[in-house]
């Protein structure tokens, strides 16, 4: 991926401003350059989008979930996943699986990618994941837990993270547990997604807890879920107990998220329509940068500006026409083309809607 793109002086200018007020965090040993971190997503969160979204803002990314039996298997298209760009800053990428002695070993090969922490899913709520013992399963016997961490952390130099869920069910919310043995260990600091597995997507993530957690926790705490909007972000950043906050679909929708958490009430900065097709064009780039596979291109490609468009006037028109097109070149012209027309058009989403309730965290 050696392509350096430019954005407009215009975009450029917007982007520099609210970059320069975020302000530095640091999480036990890590530092991140915003406490506005992107939660990782699985199909997601590739070296492209992470890229993308650390020029936007987000003070470090984490990856989309590993198997560590695919990486000890050296399956390649598993290894494929552990890709970081150079330019990719502050960077964790994510393992998953129910066996220490397998996630020691994949954590060493992973950990030669120089990412900046690995980090341990322990929040998956899909069943092929937690039916082995893997994902948000862990939390379940907390007895194997300080043994679990101890192989990883024997076994590499980077820091270890881990991200887990409130608990397993309403009766048996046990993060705070969890934290403990976390720490007893040497994990550098922990990420909450604030549903239990049983809930998996449904309900509202419990912040009231997250901020409880977070009151006493001796590990810093990174909370997570719902921060849908920046108006939601920025209310979140300046009240919270958590260290830092973690956005997953937010960032889908709207790109600059990481950004205009950041505005001033007194602010004239507003992202464009014309904004949004450049960052689309750039991750075009990074996407043909990062394989040769024509069809993935298209199929990420599509998916993000789906998401991207969300919100914008006569979405569903122009998400009809994009899916008929054959191929890259014919998708970025309807792209083109819709946002040209739209150029003066607003974004608004209703963030009562639910919007992707499923994934692997
Ligand atoms: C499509 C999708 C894929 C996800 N994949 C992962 C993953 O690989 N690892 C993980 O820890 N969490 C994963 N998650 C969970 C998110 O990191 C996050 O905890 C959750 O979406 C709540 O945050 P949000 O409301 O900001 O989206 C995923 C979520 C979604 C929507």
């Amino acid at each position: 991926m050696a392509n350096n793109r430019t954005f407009s002086p215009s975009l450029q200018a917007k982007i520099d401003t609210l970059m320069s007020r975020r302000p530095k965090v640091k999480l036990g040993d890590i530092s991140f350059d915003s406490p506005l971190l992107l939660a990782p997503m699985s199909s997601i969160c590739t070296a492209p989008y992470r890229l993308l979204m650390e020029e936007l803002g987000a003070g470090g990314t984490v990856s989309e979930l590993v198997s560590c039996h695919g990486i000890n298997y050296k399956n390649e298209k598993t290894v494929k996943m552990l890709e970081i760009h150079p330019r990719e800053k502050n960077i964790g990428l994510q393992l998953f699986g129910e066996d220490g002695t397998a996630m020691a070993e994949a954590a060493k090969v992973a950990q030669e990618r120089e990412p900046k922490f690995i980090d341990i899913n322990m929040g998956c709520p899909v069943r092929k994941v937690v039916s082995k013992g893997g994902g948000s399963a862990l939390m379940k016997d907390t007895s194997k837990l300080g043994k679990y961490f101890n192989q990883m952390k024997s076994a590499i130099e980077v820091p270890l993270t881990i991200k887990i869920r409130t608990g397993w069910d309403d009766d048996s919310i046990n993060a705070q547990e969890v934290i403990h043995i976390a720490k007893e260990e040497g994990v550098e600091f922990v990420a909450i997604h604030g549903r239990t597995r049983t809930q998996a997507y449904k309900g509202l993530a419990n912040w009231d807890l997250l901020e409880t957690i977070a009151q006493t926790s001796p590990l810093p705490i990174i909370g997570n879920g719902d921060l849908h909007s920046w108006q939601m972000t920025q209310k979140r950043l300046m009240a919270t107990r958590c260290q830092a906050l973690m956005l997953g679909r937010g960032p889908l929708r709207n790109p600059f998220i990481f950004l205009e958490s950041f505005l001033k009430e007194d602010d004239d900065i507003q992202f464009t329509p014309s904004d949004y097709l450049e960052v689309i064009e750039r991750f075009r780039d990074y996407l043909e940068e990062y394989t040769d596979r024509e069809r993935t291109v298209l199929i990420t490609l599509r998916k993000n500006i789906v998401w991207m468009a969300a919100g914008f006037p006569n979405v569903t028109h122009f998400r009809n026409a994009m899916f008929q097109t054959p191929d890259i070149e014919e998708t970025m012209n309807v792209t083109r083309e819709y946002f040209d027309a739209i150029k003066d058009g607003h974004k608004k989403i209703d963030h009562n809607q639910v919007f992707m309730a499923g994934g692997h965290g």
